[in-house]
């Protein structure tokens, strides 16, 4: 929260700040020029809503004034400015207290985060053995260079896959946490089946229900394997590792598909996002050799 240089903010009637407001009957608060929902955004009447906005409401009310909001600033940065030089009577935002905007404003924290990782306790204690798909529960995924993608972290170009194609029962849901974003414009991929299963010709969606398809199990890891559907009921289990060169053209067809629907997901560090990997394959673009990126993953039932 963003006030003018004028003295402190206080509920008291004495401070010319208040009763300079309270005399010109409205407070004008500034808000980024973003949407940054739960704190501020548009509802779908078009209104602003979140926190930000009942606090600054709260604070109309509590000096009986009425409230307008100001979204004329470019930045994080102009608004602060702005409010130093008094073009709004405070700002409100979800930003940080930088040492230049201490210049320029009075800032004050009224929250603050800390990254975190939401985690059921009992699969939290299991952290570092592995289960049952040989696998830890939480991997620490780290690309380096020269090394293949997916279970040993490398860095190449993963295809669309759900995880685990190759055991009996492929965990239900992927939950990634951001440590660390690797170079710009590196993302993650995510292909929603529904949609490509829905363009998919009747005789091809017909071949992917009912002729089995065998994915291997990596090199490292001691288990055969699996053979089964690629739309395996509600489920898709998709994996062209080591198996694209001699697979059906069926399989090959639904593949491209996978990539044609892949949509890119941008991640900063703190970022934490959870998909189904019975609906969804995830990948990504080949990464930097120079890549910092640095992902936790973990497995949900
Ligand atoms: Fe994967």
């Amino acid at each position: 929260m963003i006030f003018q240089p004028s003295p402190v903010f206080a509920a008291d009637a004495s401070n010319p700040t208040i009763e300079r407001i309270q005399s010109k009957g409205e407070i004008v608060v500034g808000i980024p020029p973003y949407k940054t929902p739960p704190f501020y955004s548009k509802g779908s009447d078009g209104e602003l809503v979140g926190y930000d906005i009942d606090i600054a409401k709260k604070i109309a009310k509590s000096l009986e004034v009425q409230i307008r909001f100001d979204r004329n600033s470019t930045s994080f940065n102009n608004l602060v400015k702005r409010a130093g030089n008094s073009e709004v009577d405070f700002a409100i935002g979800k930003l940080g207290t930088t040492y230049n905007r201490l210049y320029n404003a009075f800032p004050h924290y009224y929250m603050s985060f800390r990254h975190a990782f939401l985690i059921d306790r009992k699969i939290l204690a299991l952290a570092g053995k592995e289960n049952d798909c040989n696998q830890p529960l939480v991997m620490d995924i780290r690309p380096s260079p020269g090394f293949e993608g997916s279970f040993f972290a490398g860095e190449l170009r993963l295809f669309p896959h759900t995880e685990l194609a190759w055991h009996e029962e492929p965990p239900t849901f992927i939950g990634m946490f951001c440590i660390n974003t690797g170079e710009e414009n590196e993302c993650q991929t995510i292909s929603d089946s529904c949609k490509v299963i829905a363009s998919l010709p009747e005789h091809i969606i017909t071949w992917l229900r009912l002729k089995p398809i065998y994915f291997p199990s990596p090199k490292h890891i001691k288990t055969k394997g699996f053979t089964g559907n690629i739309i395996d009921g509600n489920t898709v289990r998709i994996n062209s590792r080591d198996i694209r060169n001699n697979w059906a053209e069926e399989a090959e067809y639904f593949l491209q598909k996978l990539m044609d629907f892949e949509e890119k997901i941008y991640f900063k560090t703190g970022d934490f996002w959870v998909f189904d990997n019975r609906i969804y394959a995830h990948g990504r673009p080949k990464l930097s050799s120079k890549t910092k990126r640095h992902l936790l993953r973990v497995y949900g039932k």
